[in-house]
């Protein structure tokens, strides 16, 4: 079954989402709109609902784009951890995503951050490991510069392997609670981690009992060859970023044969392309839609919009002129930089068309039509291979997610794609991942 999750952020994924008339009026700090999404998910069978994030307010150089708010730059939003914590007490069965990074945060705090949301969710944590794309969060953390990708991909493989440590400080039945013997634990069952390494000191053990999931899920979005790379060791699931399908099925091959070194089978690792789905009960109406949201775009908003996706300067050329070749590397996100330019140079696109492309899928593939023309897609990439699932972007809220659970999860459960109801105790037995046994421990944890 493919694996489908989206966004918890109730702006929508176009730029121009926000400013339709069926979106939300009122999306500021709004926990309401969070919780309504996470349960609509839940409503169509969603594995997990996502935040991404970063620590900086960004594009204050880009006064035009600064004020319009660009979906992915969220100027005004919940600490991820402490918003989901929220949202757990909402639902059941939807797995919880957030982001958190490896170069600016402590393992320590944050494996007892997620220990904790994985606890009081009853096992529906997930955390995406990011090394932070935005070099402008520097300065918030007493650093002048953005660490170099190396150094960054180096902290973060040290950081996960403390943070698993920690997961692992307790055995499962460690808390007895003997009101008899007056053993409220037996000590039998803990193990201070006393790790030292380049980059942390961190004895544990870690004051959060054993995780129900064991170690919460973990997603991961590096698409060059160290992030390829950490996530075939650590992760999941691995955000990809391709705009056609033979790439899909080209990094697919590349990322699951890079299991089998690190002891691991393919199908522990899911690839998870992002969509964005227009969809109506006609092609027609879907159109109508994606027409009305490109109208709300002017070049004064595309260009800077299109040069913040791609990390580089865009305003001095000439708007009708050819995109330029973006292929070299930049210390920021380089995947959607890769891609738009792989696109703009093979399709022979101007700036303007290169940046009419990008608004309506944010960079990633665009599935537009009828809920079977919606679902055809989705099903050519997932047998095709180039997939194991979605994380479905919604255009605009609340509508475009009502619609998707109305009109094509029904038709991917009648094509036996995707699930019709949840399973397992925990989000990891529900998507059919391996839950981590505490290797310390001579029993199953
Ligand atoms: C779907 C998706 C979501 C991402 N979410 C975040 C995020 O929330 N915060 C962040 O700092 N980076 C995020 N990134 C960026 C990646 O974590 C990573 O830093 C970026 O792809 C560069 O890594 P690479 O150099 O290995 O490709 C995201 C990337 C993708 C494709």
């Amino acid at each position: 079954m493919m694996t489908l999750m989206t966004g918890i952020l109730g702006l929508g994924h176009h730029l121009g989402g926000w400013r339709h008339r069926d979106s939300w009026p009122d999306t500021v700090m709004n926990i309401e709109h969070a919780i309504w999404i996470a349960k609509e998910a839940e409503r169509g069978k969603f594995d997990l609902v996502f935040i991404a994030d970063g620590n900086a307010v960004r594009q204050m150089d880009k006064p035009a784009l600064f004020a319009a708010n660009s979906p992915s730059d969220r100027p005004a939003v919940f600490e991820p951890v402490t918003m989901l914590s929220a949202v757990a007490m909402f639902t059941k069965h939807i797995g919880l995503l957030a982001t958190a990074t490896t170069t600016y945060e402590e393992p320590y705090l944050l494996a007892r951050k997620f220990a904790s949301l994985d606890h009081l969710s009853k096992g529906r944590a997930c955390w995406n490991i990011v090394t932070t794309s935005f070099p402008g969060d520097s300065v918030n953390f007493g650093k002048a510069e953005h660490a170099p990708r190396p150094d960054r991909y180096e902290r973060a493989e040290e950081f996960v392997e403390v943070c698993k440590g920690l997961w692992d400080s307790w055995d499962a039945g460690a808390f007895i609670e003997d009101r008899a013997t007056g053993r409220y634990l037996d000590p039998t069952k803990v193990r201070t981690l006393n790790h030292v390494g380049k980059h942390f000191s961190v004895q544990g053990p870690l004051n959060v009992a054993r995780c129900p999931q064991g170690y919460p899920v973990m997603f991961m979005a590096g698409q060059s060859e160290l992030g390829r790379e950490f996530a075939a060791k650590s992760a999941d699931c691995l955000f990809s970023v391709t705009d056609t399908i033979e790439a899909g099925k080209a990094l697919y091959v590349d990322v699951k044969g890079r299991l089998a070194k690190y002891g691991r089978t393919p199908d522990q690792l899911r690839i998870m392309p992002g969509c964005s789905v227009y969809v109506g009960r006609t092609a027609a109406e879907a159109d109508e839609l994606y027409q009305e949201l490109q109208s709300l775009i002017s070049p004064e908003l595309g260009v800077p919009y299109l040069s913040k996706m791609v990390n580089e300067k865009l305003d001095h050329l000439p708007l009708d002129g050819p995109m330029p070749d973006l292929s070299t590397e930049v210390n920021a996100i380089s995947s959607f930089r890769k891609s738009i330019s792989a696109m703009a140079q093979r399709d022979k696109l101007t700036i303007r068309q290169t940046y009419e492309r990008v608004l309506p899928s944010m960079g990633h593939i665009v599935f537009k039509g009828s809920p079977t023309q919606v679902a055809d897609e989705m099903e050519a990439w997932y047998t095709g291979k180039a997939c194991d699932g979605f994380n479905v972007l919604v255009p605009v809220l609340p509508r475009g997610l009502t619609e998707f659970v109305d009109l094509v999860i029904p038709e991917l459960q009648k094509r036996g794609l995707f699930k019709k109801e949840y399973s397992g105790r925990n989000l990891r037995e529900g998507m059919g991942l391996p839950v981590p046994k505490n290797p310390y421990f001579a029993r199953a944890s």
